[in-house]
Parts: structure tokens; C-alpha cells; sequence
């Protein structure tokens, strides 16, 4: 659990940028053992460890703050968070700390940090996390007290807690009672050693996402509306969502930048840098560019550039000001992105932009952000970690390749493989569009059918698709031969419209057989047919539904899909041929079930 840190640290490297957290205001509180086992001259060791430590950042009241407390019997504040604004000041003011020498009192050093520092009246309360370090040799004289200050301390969700022991003579059990968690829990061998803790403490300071895997490419906007100016602040927005991350040889977290105008490139590619100073010195080297807005160009090459590595998390950012010059490229692209598997968030800027081409940029609705000016970017970057951290955090790396999906391709679609080894398919959706969904679950539904029809191969050959809507009419949306492109089919599917009304499944069923699994309409006599049918509920003629599904199955294989607590379980059954019933619990879990069902079609079309 402990790291004890040995002499023998190899020296560290000179800081190219000396701002360790450049993009993240932090207040950073030292209490500072001051008891008589230290001696003046180990005492005088940790001041200049919280000097040099110090130093690292910018200060000022929209940066970093750092504020000084010592204690032995009681606690002293050398000075608050808002005391000092220039740097040199306060750093001869650390060096000029007076030794107070006495017993270990540290629980009045958090008590006096809680009642004291962060009250407002002392500058605290700033809204952003508060770090106390608390350095110590020992034991402190009263271990009860202490439990009960630190307990009370922490309480505050913006603090988060360090204790740094140094010496053969501190209670380990004592340092893990203080700190947060064991993260922030340090052991030096002696205070010459300090010095080597400083790189893992600045990390467990500034970090929000720490030890996650992600890839992350950025796309920015290098168009003529933009300026040079504005294409800076981007620069600066990349690197205050990187500046939250981990970037080291391990490959914590890559980042690259792609930017887009008349054409589109890979400014810095993923495994450029391996060090966070140097991948941030060179973000903000990226030339602006000036051109027309080829969104499309700049994303694609971002997807090709994640793709070439397997196992992390990938997340791709696109930062726009426009609308793209392309827009039916721009949506293409956005879709093999999907299928690929990258979590793409769209950041429009401005007023000029096209909200709802940032919709089809982003994964889903809650992957876009827009902001009035560039200057608000910095508002969403903490969203925007924090999102991408947690996603980062749940993915889990397959080591195995027999997904169904073609997520890893990086193929054009027209040559994508079908899901499974189907033979020619065709495959209707019928959609309930019943006013029980509401147009908000009937759009999950579609986004589910999308999804689902993205994976094939779309064409004569291959997999044709056909969509009927119901509620107390039944509508086609469209037949097997109407489109023959998977792009021209997606792009109908978004556009199904929503209904509201009854539920009149039977009229629906009856359709497909007589109409949709029709040759004239484009059925083929060498295909395996079938019929996906998605309902949240029960059909106003239950009879007739059963009837006509009877019917149905002479025809095709039919899968029934239930969605939510009001499905008729025993209708599902009867609707669906063999039992090929799926139930999923809401629309938002539809996405869920996308394997099941593939491998139901697949297991069926063999
Ligand atoms: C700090 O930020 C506030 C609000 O954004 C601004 O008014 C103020 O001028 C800034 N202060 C400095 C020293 O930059
Ligand atoms: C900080 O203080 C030092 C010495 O007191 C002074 O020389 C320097 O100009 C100050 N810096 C700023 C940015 O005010
Ligand atoms: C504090 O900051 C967080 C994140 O930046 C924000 O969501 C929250 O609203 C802020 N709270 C206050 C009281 O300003
Ligand atoms: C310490 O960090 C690791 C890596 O992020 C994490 O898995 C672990 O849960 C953390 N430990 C605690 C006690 O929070
Ligand atoms: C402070 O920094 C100086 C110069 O880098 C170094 O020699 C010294 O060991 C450091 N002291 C501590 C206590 O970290
Ligand atoms: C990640 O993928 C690379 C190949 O792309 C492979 O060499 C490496 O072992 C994989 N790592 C893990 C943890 O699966
Ligand atoms: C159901 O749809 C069929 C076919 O469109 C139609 O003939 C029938 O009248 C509808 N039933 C109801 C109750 O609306
Ligand atoms: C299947 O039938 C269609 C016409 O119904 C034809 O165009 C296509 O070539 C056939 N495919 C195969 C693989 O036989």
C-alpha cells in the first residue's frame, strides 16, 4: 500500500513548462509538522520541499493558491490562500517560517483548515478542490482526535486529503486515517528524500483521470470564419482537457489533434509525446490554417488515427464554429465513426454552427455542447473530463475478437462485411409508433433499428431492409428495393416519423405479409426472410394479431422485441415464430440487446 521511497531516485527531469497545472485553479493547503522530534534543520527541509513544490505553479486568484499552516501544540497559519498573489513573495515567505517546536497536536492543524482556511471569510470556499497536504515524521499525541478532525474534514467533497510521512518513526495506520484514500498516501525514507516524492504528488494534485486508458483524438476547426485568434483558444481548450489526464510512456492517456479547412490532417499523432509538458508545448505549435470547413476530412482522419490501436477507449472531440462544407460526406463519415466503436462528442461555437449537423457528428444528443464564444470553452472542459474519465473507466479491454459488430473496421461501408455469415436476407422492421411510446422512445427505437442495420452489407446481394410504422394505421416507410445503398437506408431510417394513436399490430402484421415480403416489392426468392417486430405494449385486437402472425410465420422467421412493463409477454410469444422473443427493460436499453439479436438472425439464416 505504501510506497517508501528509497534515496536512490534518479533526478528528475528539468520541467520544460514550470506550471504544473496550468489549466486547473486548485488551493493547495500545507500543514507542516512543526513537533520537537524534528529538529530546525529537517524542519527547514520541508519548507523548502513546499517551496520547490510550490513553485511548479502559477499563482493568483484565478490559478492556484496556497496557503501554510505549522503546528505542534497548537496550530499557526503562516498565511491564507488569498494572502499572497505574487509568487516571489510568497515564496520567501515559506522560507522565513518560523519553527514553533512542541508535541504533534495534528488534529488542531485540520480542525484549524476546516473552521479557519477554508471559511470564507479567509479567501476559501473558492468553488474548485481544495488539496491539504499534511507532512509529518510521527505519531500525533492524540491518534483519537485526529481520526475524528480528519473524518470531519473530508467530509467536504472538494477536499481531498495527502499525508506524506517522513521517517522511520511515523504510524502508517495514523497516515492512511489522514489522507483520502492510500492514492494520497505517501512514506519517505527521510526529508532528504522529499524531493523525490514531488512528481507523484504534483500527479496526485492535479489529475482528475487518473490511471484510465483512453485515446483521444481532438478535431479542430482551422476554417476562414475562424481567425487565428479563436483556432488558439481551441489549442488552449485541448490542452486544459488533456492537462486532466495521465500522459506518460505507459500510454495512459494518447492524444492526437487533427484539424480540418479545404483539406484535413493529423497535426500530432497519438503516440507523439510522451510526456504531458511536451505534447502541451506542441498542441499549442499547430498552425492555423484558413479554408473552407471539410469537417468530414478532419474527423476521418482522427477515426483512422484511433483506429490504429486496439485495446484503449477512443474518443474523438470535434470542435466547430460552421457548418461543414460537405454535409452529406460530414454525415457519412460521423456514421463509420460510430460503428467503429468511438465516442464522438460534438462542440459547436457560436451562432453560425448547425445544431442539428452536431447531432449527427456526436454519438447521441448528449454528446453535443455549445457554447456562445470561445471564450466559454473553458466552461464545459471539467463536463467534459469527467464524462470521458468514467467511460474511460468502464471500458473493460476484450481480448477477444469474436464481437458480431464490425466496430473495428476501418473499411469504407460498401465494403464492410455483413454482421454474420447470412446469406441474403431480407429484413423488415415493423415499429410501434403507439402514443404510449411518445416520439422521445420512438426515436430511441429508430436509433436502435439504425444501429442494428449498420452492421450489414446493404445491397441485392446481400441484406435489404424494409421499415413498416404503425399506431392505428400501418404506413410504409419504405420497401426491400427502394434503396440499395447502406447510407441511403440509414439516413431513411433517421427520418421515420412518429405516428402517436393506437396500436393496431394486426393491420401492421398483415401489411408485411401481403405487401412488404412481396417479390414486386422487392423480396428475393434467394433470401432468408425476417420480421423484426418492436412494441411497448399490448395490440388493440389481440386475436386478430395472433392470427395474423400465425400467418406470418408460413413466410418468414418473425422476432418479437417488448420493451418496458405494459408488454403482453404472452402476445410477444405469439407474434414471434420459435419463441424468438427479446424483452428489454426501457428504450434506453434497446442498444443492450443489438448481440442477441443479431445472433438470433444469424443462428436462423444459417
Ligand atoms: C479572475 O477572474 C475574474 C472573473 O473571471 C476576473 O474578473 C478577474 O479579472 C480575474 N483576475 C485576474 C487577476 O486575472
Ligand atoms: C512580485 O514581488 C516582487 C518583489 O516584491 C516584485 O519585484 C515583482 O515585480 C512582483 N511581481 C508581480 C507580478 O507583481
Ligand atoms: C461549482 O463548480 C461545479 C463544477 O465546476 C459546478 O457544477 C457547480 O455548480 C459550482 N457550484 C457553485 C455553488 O458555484
Ligand atoms: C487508487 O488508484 C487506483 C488506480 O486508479 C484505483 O484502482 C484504486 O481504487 C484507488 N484506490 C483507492 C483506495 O481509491
Ligand atoms: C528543492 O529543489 C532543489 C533544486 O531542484 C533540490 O536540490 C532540493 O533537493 C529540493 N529540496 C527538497 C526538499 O525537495
Ligand atoms: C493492446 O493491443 C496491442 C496491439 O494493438 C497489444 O500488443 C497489447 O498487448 C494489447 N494490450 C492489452 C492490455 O491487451
Ligand atoms: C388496422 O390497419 C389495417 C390496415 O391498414 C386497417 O385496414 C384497419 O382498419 C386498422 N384497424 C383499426 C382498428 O384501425
Ligand atoms: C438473389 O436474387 C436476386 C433477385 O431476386 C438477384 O439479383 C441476386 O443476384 C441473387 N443473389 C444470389 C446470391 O443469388
Amino acid at each position: 500500500m505504501f510506497r517508501l521511497v528509497g534515496l536512490l531516485i534518479v533526478v528528475s527531469c528539468v520541467r520544460a513548462i514550470d506550471k504544473a497545472c496550468p489549466y486547473k485553479p486548485t488551493d493547495i493547503i500545507f500543514c507542516v509538522d512543526g513537533s520537537g522530534s524534528e529538529g530546525q534543520t529537517n524542519f527547514n527541509k520541508q519548507l523548502q520541499f513546499v517551496q520547490n513544490f510550490t513553485s511548479q505553479f502559477e499563482i493568483g486568484p484565478n490559478n492556484t493558491r496556497v496557503s501554510l499552516i505549522t503546528f505542534a501544540n497548537t496550530a499557526h497559519n503562516e498565511f491564507y490562500l488569498n494572502t499572497f498573489q505574487n509568487k516571489t513573495q510568497l515564496l520567501d515567505r515559506i522560507g522565513n517560517t518560523h519553527y514553533p517546536n512542541g508535541e504533534t497536536n495534528t488534529h488542531v492543524a485540520l480542525n484549524f483548515v476546516r473552521g479557519s482556511t477554508l471559511s470564507s471569510r479567509h479567501g476559501g470556499g473558492r468553488n474548485v478542490s481544495a488539496i491539504v497536504i499534511v507532512l509529518t515524521d510521527g505519531r500525533s499525541t492524540e491518534p483519537t482526535l485526529l481520526e475524528w478532525s480528519a473524518a470531519q474534514l473530508k467530509k467536504n467533497p472538494l477536499v481531498t486529503v495527502v499525508a506524506i510521512g517522513i521517517g522511520r518513526g511515523v504510524d502508517q495506520k495514523e497516515l492512511a486515517l489522514i489522507a483520502t484514500d492510500s492514492n494520497h498516501t505517501f512514506h519517505v525514507s527521510s526529508f532528504d528524500a522529499l524531493h523525490s516524492i514531488e512528481t507523484d504528488l504534483t500527479d496526485a494534485t492535479c489529475e482528475a483521470c487518473k490511471n484510465v486508458y483512453t485515446d483521444i483524438c481532438f478535431v479542430l476547426d482551422s476554417s476562414g470564419s475562424e481567425g487565428s485568434t479563436n483556432f488558439h483558444k481551441q489549442l488552449e481548450f485541448v490542452n486544459m482537457v488533456v492537462n486532466e489526464f495521465k500522459v506518460d510512456s505507459d500510454g495512459h492517456a494518447r492524444v492526437c489533434v487533427a484539424t480540418f479547412d479545404t483539406s484535413g490532417r493529423v497535426d500530432l499523432h497519438l503516440s507523439s509525446y510522451d510526456t504531458k509538458e511536451a505534447l502541451m508545448q506542441n498542441v499549442l505549435k499547430i498552425p492555423y490554417r484558413n479554408g473552407e470547413t471539410m469537417t468530414n476530412i478532419g474527423m476521418d482522419r482522427a477515426r483512422r488515427e484511433l483506429m490504429t490501436r486496439q485495446n484503449n477507449t477512443k474518443i474523438m472531440i470535434v470542435l466547430t464554429d460552421g457548418r461543414s462544407t460537405e454535409p452529406s460526406q460530414t454525415q457519412h463519415t460521423a456514421d463509420i465513426t460510430h460503428r467503429n466503436g468511438i465516442d464522438t462528442y460534438a462542440i459547436g461555437i457560436g451562432h453560425h454552427v448547425d445544431s442539428s449537423e452536431l447531432e449527427i457528428i456526436a454519438s447521441d444528443k448528449d454528446h453535443v455542447y455549445s457554447v456562445n464564444n470561445f471564450d466559454q470553452l473553458d466552461g464545459i472542459h471539467q463536463d467534459l473530463v469527467d464524462r470521458i474519465c468514467s467511460t474511460a473507466k468502464q471500458y473493460v479491454p476484450t481480448t477477444t475478437t469474436t464481437t458480431t459488430t464490425t466496430t473495428t473496421t476501418t473499411l469504407p461501408p460498401t465494403t464492410t462485411k455483413a454482421a454474420c455469415g447470412l446469406k441474403p436476407a431480407d429484413i423488415v422492421f415493423v415499429l410501434d409508433s403507439s402514443d404510449s411510446e411518445g416520439p422521445e422512445n420512438f426515436r430511441k427505437e429508430l436509433e436502435f433499428v439504425n444501429s442494428f442495420a449498420s452492421q450489414f452489407s446493404i445491397g441485392v446481394n446481400n441484406v435489404q431492409f424494409s421499415v413498416v410504422t404503425f399506431s392505428s394505421d400501418v404506413r410504409n416507410d419504405f420497401f426491400f428495393n427502394k434503396y440499395n445503398s447502406r447510407n441511403a437506408v440509414l439516413h431513411a431510417i433517421r427520418n421515420i416519423e412518429y405516428m402517436g394513436q393506437g396500436t393496431n399490430t394486426s393491420g401492421a402484421l398483415n401489411f408485411v405479409r401481403t405487401e412488404s415480403l412481396e417479390p414486386a416489392n422487392g423480396a428475393r426468392t434467394n433470401s432468408s426472410k425476417f420480421v423484426i417486430v418492436i412494441t411497448d405494449g399490448r395490440s388493440d385486437s389481440p386475436d386478430e394479431t395472433k392470427q395474423e402472425a400465425s400467418q406470418l410465420h408460413t413466410k418468414a422467421e418473425v422476432i418479437s422485441i417488448g420493451i418496458g412493463p405494459k408488454v403482453d409477454r404472452g402476445e410477444l410469444s405469439a407474434i414471434a415464430s420459435n419463441h424468438r422473443v427479446v424483452q428489454v427493460d426501457s428504450f434506453a436499453l434497446l442498444n443492450t440487446i443489438k448481440n442477441q439479436l443479431t445472433d438470433l438472425a444469424c443462428e436462423t439464416g444459417n
